[in-house]
């Protein structure tokens, strides 16, 4: 859709981020979970949020299944809607990231190309991109919400790793293999990767 005009955004508020991350002694990312539904990555995405606040971090968990009944109510699973799915929560994200809070997204955003345009709008500095990454076959075994028999009968159209693709990130910044259940192990590695980012550090 292009810009639409008469429209003048004033984007130079008196109070940075930089003045929000002081006050909250953090520096904001967004921490960006991919993977297969069935995959960990709400689990994961939980851990993390818990023990980041046992550790003084402010943060906002955003999730698939939780987005999508509230401002993304109206979108299904086709691959454009898919796309304006994960536009939104891009821009959702960036006002987080305005406010100086660490935003953890679940979502199975599941190719490379919604990946980089989520990438794109919330800055390649500001992206933390987490491969959950559990096999198909160990994801459609866990069924923990039924959907992939649904998707196997026929019921469920497009679904994610059945009727519609799922491209694993070639480069992510932080992998967690869940195949097997060890998620505190994994939510402790992928903390060790992300502590360093969010860390304040006065300048
Ligand atoms: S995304 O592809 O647009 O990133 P999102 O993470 O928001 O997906 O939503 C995924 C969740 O929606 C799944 O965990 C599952 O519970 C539910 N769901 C319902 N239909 C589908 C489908 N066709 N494909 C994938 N997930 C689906």
């Amino acid at each position: 859709m292009a810009a639409p005009t008469n429209i003048h955004p004033v984007f130079n508020s008196l109070l940075t981020r930089a003045d929000k991350e002081k006050l909250l002694s953090q520096h904001a990312r967004v921490i960006w979970l991919t993977g297969l539904s069935g995959a960990g990555k709400t689990t994961i995405a939980r851990q993390f949020e818990i023990e980041l606040n046992k550790m003084g971090y402010l943060t906002q968990i955003l999730d698939g299944d939780n987005v999508r009944t509230g401002i993304n109510n109206n979108l299904g699973f086709s691959e454009d809607d898919r796309f304006e799915n994960i536009r939104r929560i891009a821009e959702v994200s960036k006002l987080f990231l305005d406010c100086g809070i660490i935003c953890i997204n679940s979502f199975i955003s599941p190719t490379k190309k919604i990946r980089q345009m989520a990438r794109d709008i919330i800055g390649n500095e500001n992206f933390i991109e987490v491969y959950v990454n559990a096999s198909l076959a160990v994801c459609e075994k866990r069924d923990t919400k039924g959907l992939y028999q649904k998707a196997r009968a026929g019921e469920i159209r497009n679904f994610t790793g059945i009727g519609a693709p799922f491209e694993p990130p070639e480069h992510p910044d932080i992998e967690l293999k869940t195949d097997t259940p060890t998620i505190a192990e994994s939510v402790a590695q992928g903390l060790e990767m992300i502590l360093p980012l969010i860390q304040y550090k006065k300048f």
